[in-house]
Parts: C-alpha cells; structure tokens; sequence
C-alpha cells in the first residue's frame, strides 16, 4: 500500500514518524513536498501543495492508496474535491467544510446557526464600516480590549487582540489596508468580544459519522517566555491530564463538538478529517475561538507521540467511514514538544545556519526531533531552511519529566541564531478555570 502525505513541516514529519511506528502493516510513504528530516522516512516529491493538479496526477500515476493532507491551504482550494472526482482517495474535509477554518464569517455564522458559544462578534466589509463600529462602543469603553481578525486565510497574521479601541481601530487599517495580508483574506473584517481565560487545542478524527477525541494539548503562539512579543506559528505545545478535566471536557463534547459534526452533516458537507477546535474556557463556560479543519503545529507533534492505534489504519476507517470500528488507545503519560526557531523569527530570518550536534541525539529515549525547516547541505551537514526548524518532543510519566527530557537534549543542539522557549509547559496568570456544572 502506499501512503502519501503532503506537507512539509514538523507536523507532516510527527505524521509520517507515527505512521512508521504504529503500522503493522507494510506501506511505502511519499511526501510533497517534505523535508530534509522527512526524507528520512518517506520519498519527497518536489510538488507545491497547493498544486492540486501535480498532486493529483501524481496520485494517479503512482498508484497511491491513499492521501491525506496536512496543511489548511490545499484543502481550502478544494483538493479533496478533486482527489475525489478522479476517484482518489483522500482524507481530509471537502471544500465546503473547510469553510469552517477559510473564513471567520462562515464560522461565526456556523456557530450562531447552531448554538455553539463564541465571541460575540460583528461583520464589516469596509475599515471604515469597522471604525464605525468599534466607535459605536459595541465592544465596550474605549479602554476594552478587541479583537479584530480578517476574515480569510491569513498564516497567522490576521488576528490582532487589541488592548483598547484605538488600539483596534490601527489594527483594522493595518489588516485592510497594511498589504501584509492577501486583499481576498481581509474583504471583510470581524469585530470580536475579547475573551479571557485558559486555552485549549481540542483535536478530533471524524469520519463524517463518527468521531474520536485525541488528548486535550495547549500551544504557546508567542515569541517570548512569558508569552511576550509577536505571534508565530507555535513554539511549543503539551498534553498533559491537567489540560481538561473529565467533567469539562464532556460538556465540550455536548456543547461544542457534536452541534459541530451534526451541524455540518445537516447542512449537507459532513466533515471528514481532522477538525481542531481551539477553546477559550472563560469564567462564563467555553468558547470556541476558532475552528481549524486540520492537524496544528505543533500540537500534533506533542499529540501523536501518545498514540499507540495503527495511525494507518485510522486513516483508512476514516476514508471508508467505518472510524466506530476501531477504539483509539494512547499511552497514559504526559508530552511536551519545544520548537527551536532560527534567528530573528517571526520576522524575517535567517537560514543556511550549520546545525550542530543533531546526529549525535538520534537515539535518545523518547525523546523525537521533528524537523518543520531542515535541509542538507552540499557536504551532507544539516542546515536549517526555515523560521520554525525542529521541534523536540518528549513522552514522561508527567509533564516534568517529558520537559527535562526535551531541555536535556536540546541542550546538546546548536546553531548560530537558534532560539527557543525555556518556558514552555508553564502557562502564566491563568485566570481560574471554569466550573463543570
Ligand atoms: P484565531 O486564529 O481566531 O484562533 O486567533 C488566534 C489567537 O488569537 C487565538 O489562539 C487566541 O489566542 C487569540 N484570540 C482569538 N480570538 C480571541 C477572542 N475573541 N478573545 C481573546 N483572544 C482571542
Ligand atoms: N498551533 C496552532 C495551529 O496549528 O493553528
């Protein structure tokens, strides 16, 4: 059978990585377009993921048994859609389910339709139309923190959590008119209520029927220890048994991820895939933050190292809707992973660096290097190729253990520039967590 993953990051290699490890049966991996670290495992096919053609046609000629995606863009270009109309199996939600993570819109609208609690919020299609409403003081006094986010795909930069409402009004101008962010992704605005409270990374496998939770994680989305400085794309993330309790996470189900599924089910595009729900728990209860059709990064990472089920065959249950069949085990421990970053990420940055020390800490005890940006250099050294380059991810008995895990190896890791958190796994003035009842 053959099995090909397209994506090129840290959480394509923890896919691949877990593939390898959990199947029993004998698979042939391909990536596209991987990385130097997945080439490790899989043979890389140097196609763009958004093109869906290549892909496709790729698939076709080679025989591939199933695909499934990773990143958000391909599947909001609608490439299930076309795997599927070539009579390719894929995993991964169709076009119009995707539309939960494509557009902000669609998601508030989604979530009103079905009583799933989110931010209050208002829709602009003009800055002006946007000024207009934080100046109506909808959100509050002028001091109240807002967020403004554009409506469309946007890499992580579309969302402001602006501290007061002059603050936001920068932020629409900056979104709408900064030319940072694709014109089509910032057609439209939101205007949200600023909520409060501890996040959470809720991530499940749908089948389009059926569904299986995998273990509550929590990511740290900012540069600096004491999550200061910009946004990136994730710096670390855990799982941890003291993410959610039993009492709160059955009210989630209730409340959040079954109106979801049936929700989408019942306006006819069932999601199929991965969906990722991030929560904000507030004092008022839970609230859905955002939707994402797909794996995070690097939450899987943390995520994956637990499963113990035949990640291959969960795939396939899910392709032929038959995910009730199988009951998901995953080991009784906590995770961390810690993502190193090159020099000067988030913003621009600099690669070519020589990594030193990384064939050395191959085989440490559970301990994983994911590579999300790694390359090889013409004499066969490792050198880094991106912002986010290796996350070290670690299994132990509790949280302590799988950090000193990751902190000791990576100590024995080095390159010229190379930054990371040494906070990760400690969530700083949390307010408190919200009841179950
Ligand atoms: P999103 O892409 O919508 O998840 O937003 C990115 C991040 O912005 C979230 O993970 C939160 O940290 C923050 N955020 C988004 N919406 C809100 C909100 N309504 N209140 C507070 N923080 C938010
Ligand atoms: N770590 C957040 C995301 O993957 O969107």
């Amino acid at each position: 059978m053959r099995i090909l993953i397209i994506g090129s990051g840290g959480r394509e290699h923890a896919i691949l990585w877990s593939l390898v490890k959990t199947t029993r049966h004998s698979l042939k991996f391909y990536c596209a377009p991987g990385n130097a670290g997945i080439a490790q495992l899989a043979r890389c096919i140097a196609i763009p993921v958004t093109d869906i053609a290549a892909l496709a046609e790729f698939a076709t000629t080679e025989m591939i048994d199933l695909t499934f995606v990773g990143p958000e863009a391909p599947l909001a270009a609608g490439i299930v859609d076309e795997f599927e109309r070539r009579g390719l199996t894929i995993v991964g939600p169709s076009w119009a389910a995707a539309r939960l993570e494509a557009s902000k819109s669609f998601a508030k609208q989604f979530m009103s339709r079905h009583g799933i609690p989110t931010a209050r919020f208002k829709l602009a299609s003009s800055a002006a139309e946007a000024v207009d409403i934080l100046a109506r003081g909808e959100f509050g006094p002028p001091d109240t923190p807002v967020v403004v986010k554009a409506d469309g795909l946007a890499g992580g930069k579309g969302v402001v959590v602006a501290r007061s409402r002059s603050a936001a009004q920068e932020a629409v101008h900056e979104i709408m008119e900064g030319g940072l962010i694709d014109r089509q992704a910032a057609e439209q605005i939101l205007i949200e209520e600023a909520l409060r409270g501890r996040e959470v990374s809720l991530l499940l496998f749908s089948d389009g029927l059926n569904y299986s939770i995998m273990p509550a994680a929590r990511d740290h989305k900012r540069i600096g220890e004491g999550d200061t400085g910009p946004n990136t794309g994730g710096m670390g993330a855990i799982t941890d048994n003291s993410v959610l309790d039993a009492g709160l996470l059955a009210r989630i189900i209730r409340g959040v991820v079954e109106p979801t599924l049936s929700g989408a089910a019942a306006e006819g595009f069932p999601f199929r895939g991965v969906l990722f729900i991030g929560l904000m728990l507030t004092s008022d209860g839970p609230r859905v933050l955002e939707y994402n059709v797909r794996f995070g990064d690097p939450e899987t990472q943390a995520i994956l190292v637990r499963l113990q089920t035949d990640l291959a065959e969960i795939f396939f249950a899910m392709a032929r809707r038959t995910l009730a069949d199988i009951k998901l085990e995953w080991t009784n421990e906590s995770s961390a992973c810690v993502v190193l970053a090159s020099g000067g990420y988030p913003g621009k940055y600099e690669s070519g660096a020589v990594i030193m020390g990384l064939n050395e800490c191959a085989d440490e005890d559970r301990v994983q290097i994911f590579h999300a940006g790694t390359a090889r250099s013409s004499s066969g050294e490792w050198i880094t190729a991106g912002g986010r380059v290796l996350g070290v991810t670690a299994t132990g008995e509790d949280l302590a253990q799988a950090l000193a895990r990751d902190y000791r190896l990576i100590s024995k890791v080095h390159w010229q520039g190379m930054q990371y958190r040494r906070d990760i796994g400690s969530f700083l003035s949390e307010p408190p967590t919200v009841s179950n009842e």
